[in-house]
């Protein structure tokens, strides 16, 4: 993946490093933080521009498919920008929405990945422009996963935005169309992504501490 591309935001810990201080932090998550990597402000100024890019390029419905659970919150904001917006030729966009359920981490590691679909969810998707919306990619082996599954129903288009993108050794190059911000290695939580189920209710896009790792651990 090129770093330096104008298609998002690239985040580094040393350009972007803001102190836990420096904003609010719900008091039971104190310990379990070592910074913040994306304020939330800033995350709702790139899903507004997100959006914007994403009407500009669409004519006509969209299915818009939330990834859950880390993508509902991205989904949830982008949908409501969407809605909000007119094409280059003064249209709104008709949405549908649909959710999938995918699962593939536990603790910090991935564990597999499994996507619940019914046979009927899936054929709906037949004939029409679909945009997928996640929270993260970082090896992108759920996302290609997903679309291969996808793409048998024969959607008229197959479009990808997500929020993160890790750069990471461990991708398998996939780059989805539309990107917010490029994030270093690590594991990060907090505006839906989760540790265990835990952070979601977090705002900022934050950097799991040592301390946070070992008090929400699975074994
Ligand atoms: P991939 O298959 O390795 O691309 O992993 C994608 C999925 O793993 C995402 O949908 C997330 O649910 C989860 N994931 C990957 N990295 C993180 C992270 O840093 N924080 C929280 N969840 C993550």
């Amino acid at each position: 993946m090129p770093m330096d591309s104008s298609k998002w935001i690239d985040v580094n810990v040393e350009k972007n490093h803001y102190h836990l201080d420096h904003f609010v932090i719900p008091q039971h998550y104190e310990k379990d933080l070592s910074s913040i990597l994306i304020p939330h402000g800033v995350i709702m100024d790139r899903v507004h521009k997100l959006a914007r890019m994403i009407v500009d390029e669409t004519t006509g419905p969209l299915v818009v498919c939330c990834i859950l659970k880390g993508g509902h919150q991205y989904f949830a904001d982008l949908v409501n920008c969407i809605k909000k917006l007119t094409t280059k030729g003064g249209k709104t966009i008709p949405l549908s929405l649909e959710f999938i359920r995918v699962k593939s981490y536990k603790n910090d590691k991935s564990d597999g990945v499994t996507i619940s679909m019914t046979e009927e969810e899936c054929r709906e998707l037949e004939g029409k422009n679909v945009l997928i919306v996640e929270d993260i990619i970082d090896t992108g082996a759920t996302m290609v996963k997903l679309l291969q599954k996808l793409d048998e129903y024969k959607p008229k288009s197959l479009k990808v935005t997500s929020l993160l993108i890790k750069k990471t050794t461990r991708s398998n190059g996939y780059v989805p169309d539309y990107v917010g911000f490029a994030i270093p290695d690590a594991f990060v939580v907090g505006y839906a992504l989760d540790y265990n189920e835990y952070f979601r209710d977090l705002d900022h896009i934050c950097v799991i501490s040592d301390h946070g790792k070992e008090a929400y651990a699975i074994n």
